[in-house]
């Protein structure tokens, strides 16, 4: 039977990406996202391209929305096999990129809600059903800020990215013996951010190229596969290179 794949966050960008990708290998894909219109738009585009997606358009920050939204989600479409947790706001217009001393206690929240909570939620949602059948692909879509300290000023989201893929390393352990696995993908620099902040880092990257959705999808496709039934707890850093520690 058809596969069914979660992504949160899909309405645009990586999340996009991941979405158009696993629908091209026959997944049915539901999109989520906080914005209803671009969810509807990215699962139409999808669909006028052949796949199987439908839009699920929720706030994956808040527990009880999150969790009520998932248990229907699962009744209609018979469980959800693989759960994408690629939600952020890495450079969302309402972020401000200050140091750590700076930054008012008010705004910890923004990057706490969306990048550890919302993975918590969504992840606490699908487990038990993927226990149940024996089979599932839990994949937190990360940032090389959660795993090498820099000095970009994003201490808040590093720590919070940290928290998610670190509770994939536990995830793992606990849900191995059923067939499911947990990874993390740990992004660098992506092609969306904008020129004037990418220009001087791109020459820092060894293959000196921002990454794209397309990027992202082939790292999740291997993840998801069979043949990846043997990794988990794993982080698998998709940056071009950078740091190769
Ligand atoms: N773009 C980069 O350079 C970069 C680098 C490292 C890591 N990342 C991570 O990769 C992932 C994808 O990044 P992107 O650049 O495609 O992001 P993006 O901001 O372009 O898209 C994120 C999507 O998530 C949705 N979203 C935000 N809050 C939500 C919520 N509470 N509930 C549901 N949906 C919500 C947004 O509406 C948006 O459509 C994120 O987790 C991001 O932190 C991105």
């Amino acid at each position: 039977m058809a596969k069914t794949a979660l992504i949160t966050g899909a309405g645009q960008n990586m999340g996009l990406g991941v979405a158009r990708h696993l629908a091209a290998q026959g997944i049915q894909v539901l999109i989520n996202d906080i914005d209803p219109e671009r969810a509807e738009a990215a699962a139409a585009e999808i669909r006028a391209s052949g796949g199987n997606a439908l839009a699920a358009a929720f706030d994956i920050t808040k527990t009880d929305i999150a969790l009520s939204r998932i248990a229907e989600l699962e009744a209609e479409n018979g469980g959800i096999d693989i759960l994408v947790n690629n939600a952020g706001n890495a450079g969302h217009k309402a972020t401000h990129q200050i140091p750590f001393k700076d930054m008012p206690p008010e705004e910890w929240d923004m990057y706490i809600g969306v990048n550890l909570y919302g993975v918590l939620n969504c992840t606490k949602a699908v487990l038990n059903g993927m226990c149940d059948r024996g089979w599932g692909r839990v994949i937190t879509i990360s940032s090389e800020a959660g795993r090498v300290g820099l000095d970009i000023n994003v201490s808040v989201y590093g720590a919070a990215k940290a928290g998610a893929a670190h509770l994939m390393r536990h995830i793992a352990r606990e849900v191995g013996p059923y067939g499911v696995t947990a990874n993390v993908v740990s992004l660098g620099l992506m092609d969306n951010v904008p020129d004037e902040f990418a220009g001087p880092i791109i020459k820092t990257i060894p293959t000196r190229r921002l990454g794209t959705g397309e990027d992202v999808a082939a790292a999740v496709d291997y993840l998801t596969s069979d043949a990846a039934s043997w990794v988990t707890g794993q982080t698998l850093p998709v940056n071009g290179g950078s740091y190769a520690i």
